[in-house]
């Protein structure tokens, strides 16, 4: 289990450090309330494996694909919307958790009797308006 104290100017280093203390793993699951800090976590996770395209977020999409640098693709879910599991299997999310591309799951509570281990799980706690306590460890 891994702490951290997360602001808007650590943030580069503490999505590297989450990086590379799972260097095997591909699948991470973000937990934390609206406006927690989740997108702007993935954002920055992104911006450090050298994602090309710009990160929005998916919530209307449920899953954006970015390309990097090395022309990896990364996929971004967002299951907030997500009301039935049949349309999360249809959208064929056990082919990307199992493509090992790196897969970074926004409200993954809403489907995660569907997700299998192994998976990071990344939870995202507001302290105040600025800071964000982060908690990650490896379910395998
Ligand atoms: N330490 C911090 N870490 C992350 N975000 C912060 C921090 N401090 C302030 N913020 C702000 O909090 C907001 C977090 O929004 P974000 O879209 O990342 O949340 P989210 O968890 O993805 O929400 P949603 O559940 O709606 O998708 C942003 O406006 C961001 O600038
Ligand atoms: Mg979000």
């Amino acid at each position: 289990m891994n702490n951290f104290i997360l602001t808007l100017d650590n943030i580069e280093d503490i999505a590297e450090a989450i990086l590379e203390l799972y260097p095997q793993e591909s699948v991470y699951l973000f937990y934390g309330e609206m406006g927690a800090g989740k997108t702007t976590l993935i954002k920055e996770l992104c911006h450090q494996l050298d994602v090309v395209s710009g990160v929005t977020s998916p919530t209307f999409a449920i899953i954006n694909e970015y390309w990097t640098q090395q022309q990896e693709p990364i996929y971004h879910f967002d299951f907030y919307r997500i009301e039935k599991d049949q349309e999360v299997i249809d959208l064929g999310v056990h082919d990307y958790i199992e493509s090992g591309h790196y897969c970074f799951i926004e409200w993954p509570e809403k489907v995660d009797h569907l997700l299998k281990p192994p998976y990071v799980v990344v939870k995202i706690n507001q302290l105040s308006p600025d800071t964000r306590e982060v908690v990650c460890y490896l379910e395998s």
